[in-house]
């Protein structure tokens, strides 16, 4: 069965090269997107056994959601790059692999025709909170409406990363694949090169607790932070009754010299993990072992990005689902090897730096 550096490699072969930069791209001398790869490797768990493992459960609850597993698609912009099936096809292979896709702002699709279109998938909005604040709540108000069941809001975006394969190539949105939840406020600019500038004056910069507390106020739907790295910050996400963190470094793309998720979860993990907050973790998760290292380290659950946009430029819808169902497959398959019969188990793994 292929693994996620097969769809890599194919998706290399058929994406335009800006297009193929702007998906494997960090930011500066890309140092935060290596790790976040290669420090799962250097995590080493130690397998339990005379168990008997008959039956692996792999089911969990998120924010009181039953998914199939504990991955869930990450928030990544402009999917319609990738292939023509974007965000409806990561939809459908999400929803029929019984997991939550998390919907960007930056969707290529619209949040209601995604909704609209997979009506039985459960899916989360990423939000990017805006200076102007009737936009972002008319963003908050059109998720609710159209069934989303959480909110996702992005807080490692206070200005852009410096993203130096972008400059380079001039990435900017072919015609066909536009800024489909925002047609009506962004204008043609912010297709183009002047895209980080429009960002820089657009978005919010005050990310203090009296922004996300007026948020809080303003939405019944719960809240999930993405974009924790510190233990002190998931301490206070919890004082605010948060429904859940995500410890991301946005895939490196934000602040290089930044450490990698897979260092910062076990502190993160040790102050919050276990109780009413879930903790979610992504960066670099490539196979079903990291998936099942993240979850002895602390994490509830994982989000990937990358791999499906991989699967997506290599197949279209069919693609996600195979990427998807490798990682279950993984997952299931290290569990039995590790000794655990369900993510409770995965939990209790002991595991050391190797
Ligand atoms: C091409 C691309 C676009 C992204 N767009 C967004 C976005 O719109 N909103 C967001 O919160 N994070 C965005 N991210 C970050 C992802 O949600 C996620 O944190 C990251 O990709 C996880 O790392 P991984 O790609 O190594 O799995 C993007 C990442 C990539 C690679």
């Amino acid at each position: 069965m292929p693994n996620t550096a097969h769809y890599r490699d194919e998706a290399a072969k058929r994406l335009d090269p800006m297009v193929r930069d702007y998906y494997a791209g960090g930011a500066e001398d890309e140092e935060t997107l290596r790790h976040n790869v290669t420090d799962w490797e250097a995590i080493g768990l130690i397998p339990r056994t005379f168990r008997d493992l008959s039956e692996i459960d792999l089911t969990t609850r998120l924010l009181g959601q039953r998914v199939t597993a504990p991955i869930l698609t990450a928030p990544c912009s402009f999917n319609r790059l990738a292939h023509p099936d974007g965000e409806l096809g990561v939809a459908r292979a999400a929803s029929e692999a019984g997991l939550i896709q998390v919907l960007s702002t930056a969707s290529s699709t619209s949040l209601e025709e995604v909704a609209q279109s997979v009506p039985d998938g459960t899916r989360w909005f990423q939000l990017y909170c805006y200076r102007d604040r009737e936009l972002t709540l008319s963003l908050v108000r059109r998720a609710e409406e159209a069934g989303y069941s959480a909110l996702c809001l992005t807080v490692d975006v206070p200005v852009p990363g410096n993203r130096e394969r972008d400059i380079h190539n001039g990435f900017h949105l072919p015609d066909d694949v536009r800024w489909a939840n925002l047609d009506h406020v962004m204008g043609p600019e912010a297709a183009g090169s002047a895209l980080s500038a429009y960002i820089k004056e657009r978005w919010e910069r005050d990310l203090s607790w009296a922004t996300i507390g007026w948020l809080q106020a303003k939405t019944s739907l719960p809240l999930v932070i993405k974009g924790v790295m510190s233990a002190a910050d998931a301490r206070e996400a919890e004082q605010h009754g948060i429904g859940g963190i995500v410890v991301s470094n946005h895939g490196g793309r934000q602040l290089d010299g930044s450490i990698s998720t897979c260092r910062a979860l076990p502190a993160i993990g040790d102050a919050v993990g276990g109780g009413p907050m879930a903790v979610l973790v992504d960066g670099g998760i490539r196979r079903g072992s990291h998936v099942l290292k993240a979850l002895a380290l602390g994490a509830d659950a994982v989000m990937i990005g990358r791999p499906y946009l991989w699967g997506l430029a290599s197949d279209g819808q069919s693609g996600v689902t195979a990427v998807l169902s490798d990682f279950i497959t993984e997952l299931e398959r290290a569990m039995a090897l590790a000794g655990c019969r369900s993510i409770r188990e995965c939990h209790q793994l002991e595991w050391m730096a190797q």
